[in-house]
This record gives C-alpha cells, structure tokens and sequence, in this order.
C-alpha cells in the first residue's frame, strides 16, 4: 500500500502548539518549527476513519475502558515485539508525563532518590522535582559520536533510599535503541540491586533498520514484577493531541498504585476519540508505520549525508530510532545563546536546546525530522546559506 507522506499539511491555525510557538512567542513566524515531537503528517487513514465514524455517531458522553482496546494493544505488543501482556495489566491514562509522575508517585515516597540517565527529556527532571523525591542522576557515556550507560555509576547510585530509575527506551534525545546486552546489564543491576523501574517506551515503535526495541518488561518475569512500562500510540501516529496513554504493569501492587494516583488527582474517564484512534491505530496501523519508518530514516540519512558535506563544523548524529536528531553546534565557536539565536533568528529554523535536556548538551540542539522531505531540504538550505554568512 502507499502512503502519502510529501504532501505539505498547513498547520497554521489549527492550534498546534509545534506551529504557533515560534510564530507566537518567539516572533518568528517564518522559523521552520522543528522541535516538540509531533509529527508534520496526518495520522493514518484507518485512524482518521475510525475517528470520522466515531464523529458521525454524535453522542460523546463519558468513556469506558473497552475490553477491545486493552486487546488491540496485547495484540500489538505481542506482533510487533513478542511481548505478552495480559489485558488486566493494561492502564488506561492521558499521558505519557502524567503517568511518569503517577509511577514514580506510585513506587517512591517523598526524599526518596529516583535515578534518570542524563541527557534526558526534561519532563524527567520536574517529575522527580516536582513529587518531591530526590533526583539522583547517572549521566550517560558519550564516547565516539555514541551515547552509552554508565552502569558502574549506577551501581554506585544505588542505596537504601534510591530504589527507583526512570528509564527512556528508546532513548529521547540521544536516539539509541539499548541493545539486548545493554537491556540486559541494566535488568541485572535492578534484580541484583533490588531497584524498581519505570520504563518510558513512547518511542518503541520508532526505530529504523537493523534495530529492535525490546520492551524491557519482556525481559523476564522478575523483570517484569518490577517494571511499569509507559508506552502510547501518540508518537507513532501522531495522535498526542488526543491524550492517550498506556501503563503497563504485571505487579498488581504497582497497578494499583499507580491506578490510585490517577484517582487522587480525581482523573477516571477517557477521551472517546483518543480510546478510538488508539484502537484503530494498534489494530490497522502496522503498514502505516512500516511506510513511516522508511520514509524518517531516509530523510535522516539525506540530512546526515548534507550536514557531512556541506555543513561542517556542524554534526549531525543520526539516531537509531526516534525521529529526533543531535546536532553539535560547538564546532561554530559561538557561546550557546549565540548558536540558538543564529539557528532561530539567521537561518530560519526552530529546535529546541539541548540544554534543556541537561548540561551535558549545551552547545547542541535538538531536530525533529517528522515532516516531508522537501521541508528537510528546505531547512537544510536554510542552514547552509546562514552558514555561509558567517563561515
Ligand atoms: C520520552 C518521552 N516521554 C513522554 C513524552 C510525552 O508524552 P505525553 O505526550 O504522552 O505526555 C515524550 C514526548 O516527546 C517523550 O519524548
């Protein structure tokens, strides 16, 4: 089947955040918005479908949890990543980040250390902040162009009052896919160290050739007893706006937990039409995405070929999965407020610091590449000719 994956959507006044922010609050209405993670395309015809004829039904009143859609993402899970999960381990809620702060609310009490691997998605950061819970960081390894888990930091993190990671697999911003041996390391040190683990998989579908996302629940069932996995079909399908999100968990104690933290906010009830496109998504998406795949690792490869031949000092690392890419803005010699003010205000293009992921990527920026090729090349240009102005 073809998709249509060139075609240029307008998403001037639609209320898309991607788009008015730049135009909005930076004034830079003619900036390429290239940051938040959405996607520039439509979502696939079976969820614009399934969404139409939900429409067409009329009556919106409160939402139930189907049994269908909890088996439509054991389906999922179990046909793109040999992962079986049982419906009643299935959590309904409407966010990825709000379920990051329901679990770690869940597994820790407040003063408690939770560990993330820095550089990281800055949501991270604040939900550890934000619950009152110490935030103990284990940065990641960057040697050779390549991100990498310092697991012997790990180990020594650990204490009686650190007992929890929050873990990105894959990893937004730094793009890997952990392998098995690096999955398997990491279960090791959390069975032998006794550390529970909340696992943000929103980019498991998103990765390119040659690579496997390996839920890390699937690793086993003492792997599993100790995992809450958040997973979504927003990133994929670019559905975010329709908030909403998946908790797995097989521990019943953790499910509950985690459940009972929605319920203290006083959130219950599904969005209809999130609940229908997650369904149609899981259950007719596959070709789809398949398609999208090919078409994100081309556009990274066609701007990883550019970058490399026409815009030193500049580099660009292609991910492994997501469609979010590192640049290395540092080669230029500007302090890092100079190269965002160069990127925004010379060339036209919006991304976002990479300061905001932690310190470790000031001076770099992040890209997100979800949009049709001729908008690549168009900010490729963009850079090249701004470049020129001061190279
Ligand atoms: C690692 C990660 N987790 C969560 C989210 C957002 O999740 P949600 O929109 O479901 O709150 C993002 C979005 O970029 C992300 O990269």
């Amino acid at each position: 089947m073809n998709f249509d994956f060139d075609t240029i959507l307008d998403r001037r006044g639609t209320g898309s955040l991607k788009w008015d922010y730049p135009a909005r609050r930076l004034n830079a209405p003619e900036a390429l918005p290239m940051w938040v993670a959405d996607m520039d395309f439509a979502a696939p015809p079976a969820v614009t479908d399934a969404l139409a004829r939900r429409l067409a039904h009329g009556a919106f009143g409160y939402a139930s949890f189907p049994e269908s859609v909890r088996e439509a993402v054991a389906v999922w899970m179990a046909g793109r990543f040999g992962w079986n999960i049982r419906p009643e381990w299935i959590s309904i809620a409407p966010g990825v980040v709000p379920s990051l702060y329901a679990g770690i609310r869940a597994l820790t009490r407040p003063g408690d250390g939770v560990i993330i691997q820095t550089p990281v998605y800055p949501p991270f950061f604040s939900a550890v902040e934000a619950t009152g819970r110490r935030l103990v960081k284990n940065p990641l390894r960057f040697e050779n162009g390549r991100w990498t888990m310092d697991f012997g930091g790990l180990e020594r993190l650990i204490d009686e009052r650190t007992r929890t990671i929050v873990f990105c697999s894959p990893h937004n911003p730094v793009g890997r896919v952990w392998s098995e041996e690096e999955l398997g390391r990491l279960a090791e040190i959390c069975l032998e160290r006794d550390l529970s683990v909340i696992s943000d998989e929103i980019h498991g579908d998103l990765v390119f050739r040659g690579r496997r996302h390996i839920p890390f629940a699937s690793l086993g069932p003492e792997v599993a007893q100790r995992t809450i996995t958040l997973a979504a079909p927003s990133k994929t399908f670019n559905i975010a706006g329709l908030a909403a999100s998946l908790g797995i968990a097989q521990n019943r104690a953790h499910r509950e937990a985690f459940r009972r933290e929605f319920a203290l906010t006083g959130w219950e009830l599904p969005n209809i039409f999130g609940l229908t496109a997650m369904e149609a998504a899981y259950r007719s998406g596959g070709p789809w995405l398949d398609a999208l795949l090919e078409y994100l690792e081309a556009g990274a490869d066609q701007m990883d070929r550019f970058f490399a031949d026409r815009l030193t000092p500049l580099r660009f690392f292609k991910p492994e999965g997501t469609y979010l890419a590192l640049i290395d803005g540092r080669g230029l010699g500007l302090d890092p407020a100079a190269w965002n003010d160069f990127l925004l205000r010379k060339a036209g293009v919006y991304l976002n610091d990479g300061a905001a992921f932690g310190e470790e990527l000031t001076g770099f920026s992040r890209l997100n590449f979800a949009c049709p090729h001729a908008v690549l090349d168009e900010a490729l240009s963009r850079l090249e000719r701004a470049l020129g102005g001061i190279r």
